[in-house]
């Protein structure tokens, strides 16, 4: 039994993984069946949130890695307050890139802190609500790269970093889903965008089928 109505569903991977093009078919296809969905991403889904990405991800200069950590958890927190747990309450579907596995991910591996007190961190951020549904667009680190860096001249200050920091996040991200596979749905990102729709489908109706709709 779910604590919401709703359906919160995430989407994970490496930059350049392909998952806005993901959670936007996902989203569409729900909403065509008639269901309410909120695209939402972090960081960055609300206003206070918007100023917190751009200091994270833009800002000129050494960001220590625990306040990195710290600012990712603060948009966390007002995110998930204020936007998703009421749409959640509402019934909707909330269709989200990233959430705390990016967290765990990439200050947690990358950034060498300690994954499960980042967990612990995010977890108290959100006030404990994890994702019905998790996919990983797992992408091997040459397509991952090769897709970063047609984008050289726009990365930010994660992007911009070396391919060990990559391989860290990417290892650390197959462990998480390891960890919690009746969660998870990992799909390697390689393949055709409307094989990985399809697949996604497949889980969502899945999910449908124990606990009913939610819209
Ligand atoms: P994106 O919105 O283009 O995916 O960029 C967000 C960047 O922030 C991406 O490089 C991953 C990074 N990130 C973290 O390091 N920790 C987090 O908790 C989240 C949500 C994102």
């Amino acid at each position: 039994m779910r604590a919401h109505p709703g359906l919160f569903i995430t989407f994970e991977g490496g930059d350049g993984s392909g998952k806005t093009t993901q959670s936007r078919l996902l989203s569409g296809w729900l909403a065509d069946l008639g269901r309410t969905v909120l695209g939402a991403r972090e960081p960055g889904g609300t206003e206070l949130g918007a100023e917190l990405r751009e200091i994270v991800l833009h800002r000129r200069g050494y960001i220590a890695p625990r306040a990195e950590a710290l600012l990712y958890a603060a948009d966390r927190a007002h995110h998930i307050t204020t936007v998703v747990r009421p749409a959640l309450a509402r019934g909707e579907v909330v269709i989200q890139d990233r959430y705390l596995d990016s967290s765990v991910a990439y200050q947690g591996a990358g950034r060498v802190l300690d994954p499960a007190e980042i967990r612990a961190l995010s977890l108290w951020a959100a006030e404990g609500l994890l994702p019905d549904l998790t996919v990983l667009l797992d992408l091997d680190e040459t397509h991952g790269r090769a897709r970063l860096d047609a984008a050289r001249d726009r990365y930010d200050r994660l992007e911009a970093e070396e391919s060990e920091f990559h391989a860290r996040v990417r290892r650390a991200y197959l462990e998480l889903a390891a960890a919690e596979p009746k969660r998870f749905l990992v799909l390697d990102a390689g393949r055709p965008v409307d094989e990985l729709q399809a697949a996604v489908r497949e889980r969502v109706r899945m999910l449908d089928a124990v606990s009913g709709p939610h819209a």
